[in-house]
């Protein structure tokens, strides 16, 4: 009975990161049905894994983890009821698994009295045969191979997982994302950075409303926005208020920049931290009750004290109520309170987003970030949720500055370390603009099948921008942002 497990838990299976299973399958190195992978191909490509072992993944996840500042603390258990559900579930796939068994014993049990009735049938050398032959094949049957005692293993290991995390695959984006502990399937697709459409998250405004394909959902919040008749018989439900029992396919609409509105939230100042001479990030948190809706690369207003002034947001959206953003100190009346009187705890008024430079999620092309100086900002946001949507073949960073030290180039240092995928190379403004966009592009000297997202100044993006051309990048590939 084949088995096949969708990609993204094969990831975790085995310890690699989805970018390398999908480089895999594209070198023809592993076969899939339909997205899937079947166990015993699993077994065949992945001989030597070990299955205790997370590896690769465990490493890139404590990295994310870090980078993005979640609190493991909020991953919790899945709810009793829903663990409940889970089990049972598990329970009738074992128990028809286990009958199928049984039904094959008997048709076995049944063969060999058919053969050593026709062996009793036919003379002493073919009914020696068929005898041997049966011999042959209870041995067969007894002996259970290595490979069945690592499909067992395996087996046994993705039933735990699915206990404890169900796998979602959305419809028409094909996006999938895991939903873990008490998340509902809303919280989930927002924490892998998915930008699921929704309004008020409370089950009031409808505007998260998806249709079930396939699988189990369950309510786990009440609400009071009222679906019609027709859409519960069609399979509709709100994501803010169900979570997941089982693997599902969900249609659900992901949100483009123009379809988030704009808000206005009083966030609370958690730290200022220095990050250069004329460069802080502040690090604002919003409201339980109301996180921001944006897309990595966009800005927001801040407002204090009837200061304002607008700025990136450097944190990925994936990262729920944290908001970073990177405040130069210039002639903005907010950068000036920013860096003399702005005191922890204090609240700022955050009114936005704006912008359009945002990650084409649907494309899995391999990307290059380029950003000059503080166009860091935008680009950091960018580089984290394309990270956590796993969808680039590869990723290449290149920041260019005249500063001393790169701000924040640990955490640079450490995506490359712990993502093969991910390259990172730091450039000096004062070696001039031509031998920079030469040094970023000899490794690059086909810009066909690639994305390119840079933030900086007019003059650092058009020469940029022509030298990508001339290496047959697509007009389509090309993503700027403007930052003087
Ligand atoms: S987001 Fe408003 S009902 Fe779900």
């Amino acid at each position: 009975m084949a088995h096949y497990l969708p990609l993204s838990r094969v990831a975790r299976l085995v310890g690699v990161t989805r970018s390398t299973l999908q480089k895999m399958i594209q070198q023809g190195e592993l076969d899939t049905f339909d997205g899937m992978v079947e166990l015993e191909e699993l077994l065949r490509v992945f001989p030597d894994v070990q299955w205790q072992n997370e590896g690769e993944l465990d490493h890139v996840n404590a990295i994310k983890e870090r980078a993005f500042g979640k609190r493991l603390m909020e991953r919790v258990l899945p709810d009793k009821e829903v663990l409940a559900e889970r089990l049972y579930e598990l329970g009738k796939e074992f128990g028809s698994a286990k009958s199928l068994l049984q039904h094959y014993d008997q048709v076995f049990d049944w063969l060999c009295k058919q053969m050593s009735d026709v062996a009793v049938e036919l003379g002493a050398e073919p009914a020696a045969a068929i005898l041997a032959l049966k011999h042959r094949l209870r041995q067969q049957l007894n002996a259970a191979p290595e490979e069945a005692e690592r499909g067992k293993a395996l087996l046994a290991r993705e039933s735990v997982m699915r206990i404890m995390s169900v796998h979602v695959t959305v419809q028409p984006s094909g996006h999938d994302f895991f939903v873990e502990g008490n998340d509902t399937l809303l919280e989930a697709a927002l924490r892998t950075g998915i930008p699921l459409n929704y309004g008020c998250s409370t089950g009031n405004c409808g505007e998260c409303k998806a249709r079930l394909v396939s699988g189990q959902i369950k309510k786990v919040h009440p609400y009071d926005y009222v679906l019609s008749e027709s859409e519960k018989a069609n399979g509709g439900f709100l994501l803010c208020s169900y979570t997941a029992v089982t693997d599902v396919i969900i249609e659900a609409e992901v949100a483009g920049a123009t379809d988030i509105p704009q808000q206005t939230i009083q966030t609370r100042l958690r730290n200022i931290e220095p990050l250069a001479d004329d460069l802080v990030a502040l690090h604002l948190f919003t409201p339980r009750s109301q996180r921001l809706r944006f897309l990595a690369g966009q800005k927001v207003s801040l407002g204090i004290d009837g200061l304002s002034g607008e700025y990136y947001i450097a944190s990925c959206p994936c990262e729920d109520r944290h908001i970073e953003v990177h405040v130069r100190r210039d002639n903005q009346n907010f950068a000036r309170k920013a860096f003399e009187g702005l005191n922890k705890d204090a609240l700022v008024t955050l009114t936005g987003p704006e912008g359009n430079f945002v990650v084409k999620l649907d494309s899995h092309r391999p990307v290059i970030f380029l950003a000059w100086d503080d166009g860091f900002a935008p680009i950091k946001s960018l580089v984290q949720h394309v990270m956590s949507l796993e969808v680039a073949d590869s990723m290449h960073l290149y920041w260019v500055s005249d500063r001393l030290v790169h701000y924040q180039e640990n955490l640079c240092r450490s995506w490359a370390d712990a993502l093969d995928n991910f390259h990172y190379q730091p450039l000096s403004a004062k070696d001039g603009l031509a031998r920079v966009i030469e040094t970023i592009y000899a490794e690059h000297p086909d810009l066909k099948r690639c994305d390119i997202y840079a933030a900086g100044p007019a003059e650092f993006l058009e020469a940029a921008r022509k030298a990508a051309l001339d290496r047959g990048m697509s007009m389509l590939g090309w993503h700027m942002e403007r930052i003087e």
